[in-house]
């Protein structure tokens, strides 16, 4: 839930806006933020890490949520900023986010996404290839500067999460290889590359991971790699970077970790393996994207129709579905929903919430638990913060829903809704 989530007179309220009220005067679907949500959980990230382990940052991985405002709290914020590519890229620079603030991923930037971030003067580049290596020197002796990289590692890690997201082990498209030595290897390639400094070692083993111990041993992994490499080149790097992936609680019967336990563990591994190998403490940095907004985000929507399949079961159809949530259609996501206009009232049905477009996978939620649900009634799907708006399509012609702001009793549109006219303003 938000953080400032309540129930008054059996309305949802969130940021002490009534949710209902909000729904029909901003159209549905619509997504709602929770702003004290939001910087709390940036500040909890900021300062669990800091005061274990001051030689540190955050980084947000913009992927997971993404627009001007956002991007403004989190430079208010003081956090670093992760863009997998020249469009986000673009948003950081019109809400003059600083540069030197930004990490760019990627594993196949185009040569012209590399140039107009070392153009911009990013602070570093995520190196992902051997190619991609020698397209930066490249590019860097031809600007005449020195760009700061980082090499992506693949530690071997297997993350328990869904196969579409789990990114850190072997049989992976991103990152350099520890098989047959390769990346070990690749590193007297970027020490010796014109125009680049490697000044430090990225992993990220995947996302929406609940077992901690996964990054223990990817810092474990990653810091003996920093051991050899100062054993076998004489150089030590001064920072790693140990990707995102704390998972968040979607459902009740999640329990994930809190920002604390995840900074406790990733602090405490670094420490420890630091010291095994008598290497000093590197700065360190995590990217978050889902566990800074998923959960300060909701989805609004109205319900259109109602249809019972005697025997088999009840659809409750709303005004968006996978153009706004494609999650559970791809990673079989699970969702709470609630009646906002019925918010104190038991949920004693199970129904299949389902979308409004053309296929019969398109669904928020199935089999979910809902309050008796009649036409007209404003559903809020909770934890739709991260990787629903930036996924967010228009099939069927759908505009995008707005994105709204909420605080203190008072809303604030921070994305129109698309239009129409938006709709078809490419086409010549
Ligand atoms: N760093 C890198 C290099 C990443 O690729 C990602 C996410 C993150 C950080 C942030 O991870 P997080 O803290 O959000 O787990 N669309 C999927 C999630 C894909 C994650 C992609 N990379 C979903 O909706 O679940």
């Amino acid at each position: 839930l938000p953080a400032t989530a309540e129930v008054r007179d059996g309305h949802l309220f969130i940021g002490g806006v009534d949710m209902v009220q909000l729904a029909r005067t901003q159209g549905t679907a619509l997504y709602v933020f929770d702003e004290a949500d939001l910087r709390g959980r940036m500040e909890a990230y900021r300062d669990e890490f800091a005061k274990r382990y001051p030689n540190s940052d955050i980084i947000y991985a913009s992927k997971a949520f993404l627009n001007k405002e956002v991007l403004r709290l989190a430079n208010a914020e003081g956090l670093c900023l992760d863009v997998s590519g020249g469009g986000e890229l673009a948003c950081a620079q019109a809400v003059g986010f600083p540069t030197a603030r930004v990490f760019m991923h990627g594993n196949n930037k185009t040569p012209q996404e590399l140039e107009e971030a070392m153009s911009a003067g990013v602070g570093r580049i995520v190196l992902d290839s051997r190619l991609e290596l020698a397209r930066v020197s490249e590019i860097a002796q031809r600007l005449g500067i020195v760009q700061d990289v980082y090499m992506r590692i693949t530690p071997g890690v297997e993350a328990d999460t869904h196969e579409y997201i789990r990114t850190g082990c072997e049989d992976s498209k991103f990152g350099f290889t520890m098989r047959e030595d390769f990346a070990y290897k690749c590193v007297a390639d970027v020490l010796a590359a014109p125009g680049v400094r490697l000044v430090g070692l990225h992993c990220h083993i995947g996302s929406q991971i609940f077992a901690l111990h996964s990054f223990r041993e990817a810092a474990a992994v990653m810091v003996d790699f920093m051991a050899r490499i100062r054993d076998g080149y004489g150089v030590t790097l001064g920072e790693l970077d140990l990707g995102g992936g704390l998972g968040i609680a979607y459902t009740a019967d999640h329990e994930p970790s809190s920002i604390a336990d995840f900074a406790e563990v990733t602090t405490a591994a670094v420490k420890d393996f630091c010291g095994q190998h008598g290497l000093p403490l590197p700065r360190l940095l995590v990217e978050p994207g889902r566990s800074l907004v998923a959960n300060a985000g909701v989805t609004l929507y109205t319900v259109g129709i109602l249809k019972t399949l005697p025997g088999i079961r009840k659809y409750v159809a709303v005004d968006g579905g996978m153009s706004d949530n494609i999650r559970t259609a791809l990673y079989h996501a699970e969702y709470e929903p609630v009646i906002a206009n019925k918010a104190d009232q038991p949920r004693t049905e199970i129904v299949t919430l389902c979308g409004k477009h053309c296929e019969s996978g398109d669904a928020v939620v199935i089999d979910g638990s809902l309050q008796p649900a009649e036409l007209g009634d404003i559903v809020c799907v909770f934890g739709t913060g991260a990787y629903n708006m930036t996924m967010a399509s228009n099939y069927n012609g759908q505009p995008r829903p707005a994105v709204v702001f909420v605080k203190d009793g008072q809303a604030r549109v921070v994305t129109r809704r698309e239009t129409y006219a938006d709709l078809y303003a490419r086409d010549l």
